[in-house]
């Protein structure tokens, strides 16, 4: 998968690619992120991005013309399967999202600041609109990051363990259930002793109960539907 971010703060996107999961996918071929200076697409003097807003009021608004530019340059060599704009009133990202991403070719992620992008760009270019949370953020670098470190670890391959994806909190509508490691006692506690019984069947079991505890308990929303 290909995934190119144009941003005016390509230093944001810099570290979240180069480590641990997203590095080795990177590093596997499996997944390739290209970010890219808006800057660069600008043809006005000191690479201006963005202006005053029409209608008066505070605050800037990118411009159309240095993005149409670099969409329209980037979409020379590649075909989108979306071209994804990061604001808070898009639609919720959530782990349904993520996967049906994790299955596109080629995304383009378009990340906001200040007031946002020009309303053209998001009626003539963009064909989706995510956000991460009913919060705003200074802009859309961090939200693009959290979206394509979720896509990224689902690609095939990229988890090293290809079924510890399936057991993430939300992949089954439940949460996780709770894990425990070495030592089997600290302080007196004691892990749960039917997870050192080998018994297997017993063991998914019990998982899957304190996973529907856990979610009743937590996030009975995510129990609503059928
Ligand atoms: N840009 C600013 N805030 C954001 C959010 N909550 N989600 C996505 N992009 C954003």
């Amino acid at each position: 998968m290909r995934i190119d971010i144009i941003t005016v703060q390509p230093d944001l996107l810099e570290s979240p690619f180069s480590h641990s999961i997203m590095k080795r996918a990177r590093n596997k071929g499996l997944l390739e992120v290209n970010v890219h200076q808006l800057r660069d697409y600008s043809t006005l003097k000191n690479s201006q991005t963005d202006d005053y807003q029409f209608g008066g009021g505070a605050g800037m608004v990118m411009m159309i013309e240095p993005l149409v530019n670099a969409i329209e340059s980037l979409q020379k060599e590649v075909t989108y399967d979306e071209i994804i704009y990061m604001t808070p009133d898009g639609q919720k990202f959530d782990q349904r999202t993520a996967n049906r991403l994790s299955m596109k070719g080629n995304l383009l992620i378009i990340c906001g600041h200040y007031k946002g992008i020009d309303e053209r760009v998001r009626e003539h270019f963009v064909t989706m609109e995510i956000s991460i949370g009913d919060f705003v953020l200074s802009g859309g670098e961090l939200a693009a990051a959290v979206v394509v470190d979720a896509i990224g670890r689902l690609l095939p391959g990229v988890l090293g363990d290809e079924t510890s994806a399936l057991f993430d909190s939300f992949q089954d509508d439940l949460l996780a259930p709770p894990v425990y490691t070495r030592p089997e006692e600290f302080r007196g506690w004691k892990v749960p002793a039917i997870l050192m019984s080998g018994d297997h069947r017993k063991i998914d079991e019990w998982r899957h109960e304190e996973a529907v505890r856990r979610t009743k308990a937590r996030r009975p929303d995510m129990l609503d539907h059928d």
